[in-house]
């Protein structure tokens, strides 16, 4: 499932992490990529426990830890503390999944990745390219959002990014294990989420039931599917 979160950081805090973002040094982002990643890896990328890194993953975790669009879609266990990268005059990352384990900074515990993220900072007009292309079931979806808005996706799926041939690309990415490990799942418990969200809601209409009404049959045949045996 793959899921836009808008809004997660207000314009006032994009302003805010654009001037960090501008005043810190940034390093070759194959500094922190494994041995086959690498090699698709082009771009920058702020130093992981760089003090502009530590302030700017603290302002994205406090902002997801209040988004009940987040928090829904992906039942967050333990969040990686945010990275960021940059990429500009041609820059690219070439197809890849990102590594199942990830171990924490500081404490070494170690996490299963089960969603990747991106968070964008710069607005669609102001690069070209750089696109998040995540393969999917259904194709190739192709993510570019407006400043403070976010893509959550699957870390099973292979993905990469567009060549930025105008502009610069920034963004925070990092991953998280999710209290429901299967993405079928936990996909059941957002669409059932959001339809009780839909009809509680103290301006629910008619369009809202009708919604909902088709939500909740897709929840139920689903869970059929899963359970029945024949
Ligand atoms: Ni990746």
């Amino acid at each position: 499932m793959l899921v836009k979160i808008p809004d997660v950081l207000s314009a006032e805090q994009v302003t805010e992490a654009r001037h960090l973002l501008d005043a810190a040094d940034w390093v070759d982002g194959k500094a922190t990529a494994g041995h086959q990643s690498a090699k698709a890896k082009d771009n920058m990328q702020l130093p992981e426990g760089s003090p502009a890194a530590v302030q700017l993953g603290e302002m994205v975790l406090q902002a997801l830890g209040r988004n009940p669009l987040f928090l829904s879609a992906a039942l967050p266990k333990t969040v990686f503390p945010p990275l960021f990268n940059r990429y500009t005059g041609g820059q690219s990352f070439g197809t890849h999944v990102d590594n199942a384990i990830r171990q924490m900074p500081g404490s070494g515990q170690r996490i299963r990745t089960d969603l990747s993220a991106t968070l964008f900072f710069a607005g669609p007009d102001e690069y070209d390219g750089g696109e998040l292309c995540i393969e999917d079931t259904y194709g190739v979806q192709r993510v570019k959002l407006p400043p403070g808005h976010m893509v959550l996706y699957p870390a099973t799926s292979l993905h990469h990014v567009t060549p930025v041939t105008r502009g610069a690309r920034v963004c925070s990415f990092f991953w998280l294990q999710s209290m429901i490990r299967s993405d079928e799942q936990r996909t059941l418990l957002f669409d059932l989420d959001l339809a009780i969200q839909r009809i509680s809601g103290e301006f629910a209409g008619q369009k809202a039931a009708d919604e909902s009404a088709v939500q909740l049959t897709g929840v139920y045949h689903n869970l059929l599917r899963q359970w029945a045996e024949l």
